[in-house]
């Protein structure tokens, strides 16, 4: 193989870039061409490829979002649009196409294989839902932000002894509301793949209350619930002053952490290996701290599932 490809592709994750170096610096030590493709799968369509050298990819492991760019492009999902992208590859003389994403992005991989290409997967995404991964890239620093909004949302819920409902990212999954619920000791984490009763809820709030505790902080996933409404239900049910706060996308940003940087070092780097041997529909994955390599197929038909000797501790140590 002498020249290959690497998109990054649908949510950003703090990561992308430290995955885009490690990719762009193993080729070029491997002596293989490298070409940055902007905006996903549309600069796929949009034949938009950038030659990558050494010092394009300087001063970027630190970096949060992706400075190839991200987009979500219904056009290559159909398949005159891969087809668009398959003549734009071949005029190009690109033979394989790393990409970094989340679900939605390996599922444009495995099209991209099925039309013969080479194509690795590396799972990126704050959502942490791609199985057969312990962890996707941009994970780590995501809940490391979730859990510092949430140490200073707890100075303020304690000083005016308030109920504090806090609606974090995850999409369809719990698995970042689980984890900053537990590490932020949060009274309550609703999550989608868990049913709950508010009035459950509430009574575990006056019962806190009714201890002497100060303030409490109920973690929502955003596919568990609608937030205002568990805010509403939640003032009107225990009298209790009540204030909603929905995070959103600054959860995305900020500079990778140190973990996040490796994992997506490693991912970069073994991609690499994996491509120049034609190696075709794979992803990586980290599992128990090895690196694993599934077939994206199998990836793709599978859920991950929570957690659930972390959600039950967290529901143990919250009462
Ligand atoms: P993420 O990768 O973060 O889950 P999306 O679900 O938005 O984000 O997917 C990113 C992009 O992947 C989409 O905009 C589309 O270009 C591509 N994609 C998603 N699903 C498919 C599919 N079934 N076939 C081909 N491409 C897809
Ligand atoms: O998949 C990452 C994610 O941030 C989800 O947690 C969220 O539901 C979605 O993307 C938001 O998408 P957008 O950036 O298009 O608003």
């Amino acid at each position: 193989m002498n020249r290959i490809g690497v998109l990054t592709s649908g949510g950003d994750a703090p990561g992308m870039n430290a995955a885009v170096r490690a990719i762009v610096r193993k080729a070029i030590h491997y002596g293989i061409e490298i070409y940055g493709v902007h905006r996903g799968f549309m600069g796929l369509i949009n034949s938009d490829f950038i030659k990558l050298d050494i010092s394009s990819v300087g001063d970027i492991i630190h970096r949060g979002g992706t400075a190839l760019l991200t987009a979500r492009c219904d056009e290559f999902k159909t398949e005159e649009g891969q087809k668009k992208a398959l003549k734009n590859l071949e005029a190009f003389g690109i033979e394989g196409i790393i990409v970094i994403g989340g679900d939605g992005s390996l599922r444009g991989a495995n099209a991209l294989s099925k039309l013969g290409i080479p194509t690795i997967g590396i799972p990126a995404t704050i959502d942490n839902d791609i199985a057969f991964t312990d962890n996707c890239i941009g994970f780590d620093t995501a809940a490391n932000t979730v859990v510092d909004a949430l140490n200073k949302v707890r100075d303020t819920a304690t000083s005016h002894e308030r109920t504090f409902i806090i609606e974090v990212m995850g999409r369809r999954a719990g698995h970042l509301a689980l984890y900053t619920g537990l590490a932020s000791g949060a009274e309550t984490i609703l999550v989608p793949e868990i049913p709950f009763d508010l009035n459950a809820v509430c009574d575990k709030i006056e019962k806190g209350y009714i201890r002497g505790k100060l303030h409490s902080i109920i973690v929502v996933a955003e596919g568990a619930a609608n937030s205002m409404e568990v805010g509403k239900v939640i003032q009107e049910k225990t009298g209790l002053e009540t204030r909603v706060i929905i995070l959103g996308h600054l959860q995305r940003g900020g500079n990778p952490s140190a973990y996040d940087r490796i994992l997506a070092s490693r991912f970069g780097g073994k991609a690499v290996d994996l491509i120049i041997q034609n190696t075709k529909d794979k992803m990586l994955g980290l599992i128990n701290g090895e690196l694993v390599i599934t077939d994206i197929e199998k990836v793709l038909s599978a859920t991950k599932p929570l957690d659930m000797e972390l959600y039950q501790l967290s529901d143990v140590l919250s009462f």
